[in-house]
């Protein structure tokens, strides 16, 4: 069935595909970024806020969804998603549809804390709600090596593995819970392969290129020892198709 569906975040790395399987899907969709629409586009447009709530009454009226892609890396995710859920309760009571991360409750990493608390405001919301966590996706796996791109040593971090994930398998899911029932908190869902950190960077390395030392790092304290012991990943659930591998050899070409 055709819905109509609000993607906040809609321009960030995992918004972007949402936006482009709901359209393919055929869902009226609008976009809610802090910036002016761009010309030209196949979808709505909202220019808002989610810290100020400017916009965000009406980027949520008549629409039956919200695919809340939107964050601000940080503690402020509790805030938006606050406001969000307050527009949307305000606004004819959407289906909420929220991206998670798998672990959230067990790595004490100030991130997360933030992510664990916006994950239970979204379930308390009064809304019909859906939460999917998922593992690292690859774009930000490949980010932690190339912002240190310049330097002749690369730090990893000693003793991790990541499961990493690629944006389209997680986007095709989102958009079918979008398009489904509200289903509460769906099974989690983690990459193809669980690799440690240095040989991850190492593959990115070779496919930008590049020589460099790649140095392993014991950081100490909760979070590390969390990541460290594995809790960030989900084995059992490593139903992601598309590998690190894979997805660097696209981004060669
Ligand atoms: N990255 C990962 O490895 C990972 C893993 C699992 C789950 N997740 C979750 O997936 C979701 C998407 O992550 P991502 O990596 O795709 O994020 P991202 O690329 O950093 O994109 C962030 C988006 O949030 C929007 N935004 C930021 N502040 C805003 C504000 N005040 N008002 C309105 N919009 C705002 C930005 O839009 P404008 O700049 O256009 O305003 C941008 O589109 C997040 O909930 C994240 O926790 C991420």
């Amino acid at each position: 069935m055709k819905k109509s569906i609000l993607v906040t975040g809609g321009t960030g790395t995992l918004g972007r595909v949402v936006v482009r399987r709901l359209l393919d899907a055929g869902h009226d969709v609008r976009v809610l970024s802090r910036r002016p629409a761009p010309a030209q586009l196949p979808h709505g447009w909202t220019t808002g806020d989610l810290r100020t709530a400017v916009g965000i009454d009406a980027a949520t009226s008549e629409v039956d969804v919200v695919v809340h892609c939107a964050t601000t890396l940080g503690r402020k995710d509790v805030l938006v998603t606050r406001r969000l859920i307050d527009a949307a309760r305000r606004n004819g009571d959407p289906h909420l549809v929220y991206p998670s991360i798998v672990g959230i409750d067990r790595v004490p990493f100030v991130y997360y804390r933030a992510k664990l608390e916006a994950e239970r405001l979204v379930a308390n919301s009064g809304l019909p709600w859906t939460v999917l966590r998922t593992t690292q996706f690859h774009d930000m796996v490949a980010l932690m090596t190339s912002v240190q791109r310049r330097s002749p040593v690369i730090g990893t971090l000693s003793g991790v593995d990541f499961q990493p994930i690629d944006v389209r398998d997680v986007a095709d899911r989102l958009a079918e819970l979008a398009g489904g029932e509200p289903a509460g908190r769906v099974p989690d869902m983690g990459g193809p392969e669980i690799r440690r950190h240095r040989d991850l960077a190492r593959a990115y390395l070779n496919s930008a290129g590049l020589r460099r030392f790649v140095l392993p790092i014991w950081l100490p304290g909760a979070t590390f020892s969390g990541y460290r012991g594995g809790e960030h990943l989900a084995p059992d659930r490593a139903v992601g198709r598309i590998t690190f591998d894979e997805f660097l050899a696209e981004r060669e070409r």
